[in-house]
């Protein structure tokens, strides 16, 4: 999408492990582009259901949720935080437990209306880099730049074992791998908003390529 003002959007979806937020993050700050991390928004819905203690198997009260719930995402000092109902849940939306529970939120296709609606008014309003899984084909299927990022499932699996360790999380590599799997199966098969490349994206296999290698890949092609 580019309007008349040179307002443009750079849409990166993939799989998790792929290196997308790393990059997206990167690629917004060289180009002074907004950023957003729209899985923070679905894990934002889903931490409130938690905490509510919602039914998360029906979807018309996870629907009137996303209605009545409101997600925001502000870059303070360079860091991205997550405002939920004007309370900064940044720190309490990465948990195993929560990140296990999203799929039962982005599977309900009410929630992803009420989601997409809030991601194309963000967008509407300056150029931005948005990431995640369906942005390419239903947030912005008109976006100017388009890239789908993707890695062998062993080695997105061995990011996220790196990525936990450093966090002091002991979870073995086997575990991590059958849940990337999991995860894949859910996020690519989904009836609304799967997982997938949009014929038009660039793709860009991010299993040899360090994570400057993939930046210079996608700024190349902006400019
Ligand atoms: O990118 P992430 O791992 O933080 O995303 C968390 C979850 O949200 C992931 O399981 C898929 C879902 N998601 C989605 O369904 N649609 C998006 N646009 C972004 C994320």
């Amino acid at each position: 999408m580019q309007n008349k003002s040179g307002h443009f959007i750079v849409a990166i979806d993939g799989p998790a492990g792929s290196g997308k937020s790393t990059v997206s993050k990167l690629v917004a700050e060289k180009l002074g582009l907004l950023y957003i991390d729209t899985g923070a928004m679905y894990r934002a819905l889903t931490l409130k259901a938690m905490r509510q203690k919602l039914n998360l198997g029906d979807g018309d009260e996870l629907t009137e949720l996303a209605r009545s719930t409101k997600i925001d995402l502000q870059s303070i000092s360079g860091k991205l935080k997550v405002i939920m109902d004007e309370e900064d849940v940044t720190a309490f939306i990465r948990t195993p437990e929560l990140t296990n529970n999203v799929k039962h939120i982005a599977c309900v296709p009410g929630v992803r209306h009420e989601m997409v609606m809030l991601q194309r008014d963000i967008g509407k309003r300056s150029s931005a880099v948005l990431e995640g899984r369906d942005i390419g084909t239903v947030v912005f299927p008109d976006a100017k730049f388009k890239f789908y990022l993707d890695a062998d499932v062993e080695e997105r699996a061995k990011r996220r074992h790196i990525e936990l360790t450093a966090a002091n999380q002991k979870i073995n590599y086997k575990d991590i791998k059958d849940d990337v799997v999991k995860r894949d199966a859910s996020d690519m098969n989904r009836n609304v908003g799967a997982l997938k490349k949009a014929t038009d994206a660039i793709l860009i296999d991010t299993t040899h390529l360090s994570i400057n290698g993939v930046v210079e890949k996608l700024l190349k092609n902006i400019k």
